[in-house]
């Protein structure tokens, strides 16, 4: 499999507190939608929730799964807009720690990898906003797997819905190849040190791996919004500097920082972008 557990602790358990210090309030760690200039990173990451609920056509009635839930900042808008039963899986142990002390209205959250997730109902709608990212590594990519391995994840998220389900997919996309070597270097360090065994996906790739069981009925691209999501996050954690470097020290800072101005020059350069797409389950 690609991002064991081990590998997930390296990119999401470095400490709550430090994510807490530059992301948004509830902590979405993925592209929020600017839908007006005025807009902060709160509301830009409340409109990406709201637009994903409404993809999902998730109603009060509804029993919903948001897979790879984060910090449960999705899982929170979900509830607060209403649902009867909210659920979500992390691979994330500080993550899931995290969930369980908001005692979220609703929710029910596992720590557990989605091969090895056992669902306990049929779900109404599904939500997963960047997570996919994680079901590929670079060396599987290059085996010619990449279709197989996202195809085998989208078997399993119909195995778990209701026939005619609605799943609202978020996922960040590679593009363009950058051109020199200071650039290559960069994009290397962000996949090996910040999120090992994953690999953005061709947005073609998902394409092809969703058939034969989703339509794809919406799909929107997200690049200059998640490169001012990334322009805003770097602000804050650079804001943060001096306390991030006493506690964690300068490496932390210094990977982050890195990682993060790449984010930037990737979404302003076309080497990355980011897909909302809804999903409706083909009935067999
Ligand atoms: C980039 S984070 C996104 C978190 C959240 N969706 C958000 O918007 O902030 C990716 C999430 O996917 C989860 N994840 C990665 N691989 C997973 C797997 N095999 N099974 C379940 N969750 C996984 C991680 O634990 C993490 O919560």
């Amino acid at each position: 499999m690609t991002s064991t557990q081990a590998e997930v602790e390296v990119s999401y358990d470095v400490s709550n507190e430090f994510f807490r210090l530059w992301l948004d309030e509830r902590m979405h760690y993925t592209c929020a939608v600017f839908e007006s200039p005025a807009d902060t990173l709160e509301r830009a990451q409340a409109n990406k929730s709201r637009i994903l609920h409404d993809l999902a056509e998730i109603t009060r009635d509804k029993v919903v799964l948001d897979i790879g839930c984060g910090w449960g900042a999705n899982l929170e808008v979900i509830s607060a807009l209403g649902a009867r039963e909210v659920h979500g899986i992390t691979l994330s142990p500080k993550q899931h720690e995290e969930i369980t002390a908001r005692r979220i209205p609703g929710v029910k959250v596992w720590c557990v990898d989605y091969r090895d997730f056992e669902p306990p109902v049929r779900y109404d709608a599904l939500v997963s906003i960047e997570m996919i990212d994680h079901l590929c590594s670079p060396a599987q990519a290059n085996q010619g797997l990449a279709v197989e391995l996202y195809r085998a994840y989208f078997e399993k998220c119909a195995s778990w819905v209701k026939p005619g389900a609605c799943f609202a997919l978020q996922a960040i996309l590679r593009n363009r190849v950058p051109r020199t070597r200071e650039d290559l270097a960069d994009l290397k360090f962000t996949a090996d040190v910040i999120f090992p065994g994953g690999l953005n996906p061709r947005l073609e790739e998902l394409v092809a791996a969703v058939n034969p069981h989703w339509e794809i009925v919406e799909l929107y691209t997200r690049r200059e919004d998640y490169g001012k999501t990334t322009a805003e996050w770097l602000r804050r954690l650079r804001a943060n500097e001096k306390r991030i470097r006493e506690r964690w020290g300068d490496r932390v800072f210094a990977d982050y920082d890195r990682y993060l101005s790449t984010c930037v020059r990737a979404f302003a350069s076309h080497w990355s972008s980011d897909v909302q797409m809804k999903l409706r389950h083909i009935a067999s």
